[in-house]
């Protein structure tokens, strides 16, 4: 499909993975692009997404607003998580279709995959068995879009398809330590801790547990990619395939900030779950898209973006 010349809604364009695509679609010349912010329109009430979409009558959809964070966030917030994600999903889905619009992306998240997942991660074994406990209201919120997106296409011929991004990180990123991810988290300990000369960082934890981290430029290319190219309600995986341990990531992160203290881990918070590694041929083979952007690159890039802005 040629977005150039179409009129693209891009829900939470403002955020960290959204201000991303819409610099992605500008580069693919689209001129007429729509963000709204949460303070006009709250997308988690019915009659703001009717009003949004009457207001721009989009020809496009790129959902990505939605309430995230890291492990502490979802567990201060389950039920929130939970119901603003689905309601501001749901309804937005049901509302394009209404409103012709001609196709919908929405990123839905690994956290939707079960707890024990075979690694790696297949889209075929989304719904074999509940998600690790901690992220689970956030996941399966995020989950119900896919079986939305196959009914509408069933039904009503809707055109609309849920991607499910890997854990995220770059410039841009989400830096307070209450609500952030793993990768920001680290980055801000190791960088205070060196300039404060203190003896040790806390991270929670043990440090076993694997994970797979995809650098959010990369991941606005593969979103823009799929609106692109991606005609099905199958889901479709978006990630580097790279998979790394907590602790093999914090000595990366300790090198890079130049830390020389010691690390302790409090094996009393947390761990999340075990391992998380997507495939993602499916996305080469269906929609030609590949990471580009190894962790070192994409860690050094994050690691100036925030000593810089700070
Ligand atoms: N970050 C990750 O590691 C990751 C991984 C996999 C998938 N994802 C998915 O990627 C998408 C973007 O995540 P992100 O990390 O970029 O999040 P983010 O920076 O927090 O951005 C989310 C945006 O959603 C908007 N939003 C929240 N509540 C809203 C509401 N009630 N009404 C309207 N807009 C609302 C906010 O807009 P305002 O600024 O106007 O309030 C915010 O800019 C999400 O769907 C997330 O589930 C993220």
């Amino acid at each position: 499909m040629e977005l150039k010349g179409r009129r693209v809604l891009v829900t939470g364009g403002a955020g960290f993975l959204g201000s991303f695509v819409v610099e992605r679609l500008r580069e693919r010349g689209v001129t007429d692009i729509v963000v709204p912010r949460s303070s006009e329109y709250d997308l988690v009430d019915g009659a703001a997404v009717r009003r949004l979409l009457a207001d721009h009558r989009p020809e496009l959809v790129i959902h990505l607003a939605a309430q995230v964070g890291g492990i502490g966030a979802n567990r201060e917030n389950p039920g929130r998580f939970f119901y603003e994600n689905a309601m501001m999903g749901i309804q937005l889905i049901h509302e394009a279709w209404r409103a012709g619009v001609t196709k919908l992306v929405a990123a839905g998240t690994i956290c939707a995959y079960p707890k024990f997942t075979p690694v790696p991660f297949k889209e075929d074994d989304l719904w074999n068995g509940y998600p690790e406990e901690t992220n689970a209201p956030y996941g399966i919120a995020k989950k119900i879009l896919g079986v939305q997106s196959a009914a509408y296409r069933e039904q009503y011929g809707f055109n609309s398809c849920v991607v499910y991004p890997v854990n995220l990180y770059g410039p841009r990123d989400n830096f307070d330590l209450q609500s952030s991810h793993v990768i920001p988290a680290m980055l801000r300990k190791f960088h205070e801790a060196k300039l404060a000369g203190a003896p040790e960082v806390v991270l929670w934890g043990d440090g076993s547990p694997t994970r797979e981290f995809f650098y959010v430029e990369d991941c606005a290319e593969g979103l823009v990619a799929t609106l692109e190219r991606y005609e099905s309600s199958e889901p479709l995986n978006l990630g580097s395939g790279e998979e790394i341990s907590i602790r093999e990531l914090a000595e990366l992160v300790q090198r890079l900030t130049g830390y020389r203290g010691e690390v302790r881990w409090d094996s009393s918070q947390p761990n999340g779950q075990p391992r998380r590694r997507l495939d993602v041929s499916r996305a080469k083979a269906q929609v030609g898209f590949e990471a580009q952007v190894k962790l070192t690159q994409g860690l050094e890039r994050t690691y100036r973006w925030m000593t810089e802005s700070r």
